[in-house]
């Protein structure tokens, strides 16, 4: 067997850093809940995608995405579930050590999984702070409003920054019967307001008429992140496999698909595949 000194440089060096446009070194500075705050008040929009591992996160953390959302949908873009529920506290930690090793400047959110946000408030301080202290990651995201008012204040006062989830609520689907777009809008505006006054740093809105979802955006002082929930959010939030075509399923209607990298690696390993059986891989230049 070869060993790892023999091979040649480009075998053993570390892949090389993702291509993306050059920002000024200031703007490489950590994003923090205080940038974010900053740049509601300035107007500037936010960005956020969900990442589940090393070089995805490196990807984004490098092209200026603002906050990395290790999201529980990580159950099914990732593990294959039909549902969020599945992914457990140990494999959301699994992952999130990964991107918070990755995000050299984005902030990186963890959702706290099924059901560590909804028994006592014991086991979701339990949860969060060993998100926080075996990942490194900066906050937690928290499905729910008002009624999640006591967990928020205590995630907060523990010094646990958390962002709520108010609108549509994966880890509710089967008390819903199914993802259905939220229309209550005193109770939506209700949510958000009662989060950002126990403590939130940031409300995400999904799935939610726009026009209400601009109304919770200016009941708030606090930044909020829309998925589905039109354009008047300080900031916008998707499934980074949704945005760059690597998935098989469903493509909700409020997806931008900005790339096809199911259809890239299927020509890829096609070719490979090809390659391989009709003898013109590898070649001498393969070779030791
Ligand atoms: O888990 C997730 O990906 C989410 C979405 C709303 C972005 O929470």
């Amino acid at each position: 067997m070869t060993s790892p000194q023999s091979l040649p440089a480009a075998a053993t060096a570390p892949a090389p850093s993702p291509q993306a446009p050059a920002e000024k070194p200031a703007e490489r500075k950590r994003v923090t809940k205080r940038t974010l705050a900053r740049m509601r008040q300035a107007g500037k929009r936010i960005t956020m995608l969900t990442a589940y591992d090393y070089p995805t996160a490196a990807i984004l953390d490098a092209a200026g995405i603002d906050v990395l959302l290790v999201g529980d949908s990580l159950a099914m873009v990732v593990q294959g579930h039909d549902t969020t529920l599945p992914v457990t506290l140990d494999q959301m930690i699994y992952h999130a050590e990964m991107v918070a090793r990755a995000a050299k400047r984005a902030m990186v959110v963890v959702d706290l999984p099924f059901p560590e946000g909804q028994l006592s408030l014991d086991r979701t301080l339990t949860a969060a702070s060993r998100i926080l202290k075996e990942t490194r990651s900066h906050a937690v995201k928290l499905e729910g409003g008002a009624e999640q008012a006591e967990r928020i204040r205590a995630l907060a006062t523990a010094g646990i920054p958390v962002m709520a989830h108010v609108g549509l609520r994966p880890q509710n689907v089967h008390v819903d019967g199914g993802y259905v777009v939220q229309r209550d809008q005193e109770r939506l505006v209700q949510d958000a307001v009662v989060a950002e006054q126990a403590g939130a740093f940031a409300v995400l809105i999904e799935c939610v008429p726009a026009a209400i979802a601009e109304q919770i955006t200016r009941s708030l002082s606090v930044p909020t992140f829309g998925i589905g929930a039109g354009r008047e959010t300080s900031g916008q939030v998707l499934v980074t496999n949704d945005l760059i075509g690597l998935t098989s399923g469903y493509l909700p209607r409020f997806v931008t698909q900005l790339a096809n990298v199911q259809q890239v690696v299927t020509d890829a390993v096609v070719a490979y595949r090809d390659a391989v059986r009709d003898g013109t891989f590898p070649t001498s230049q393969h070779e030791f």
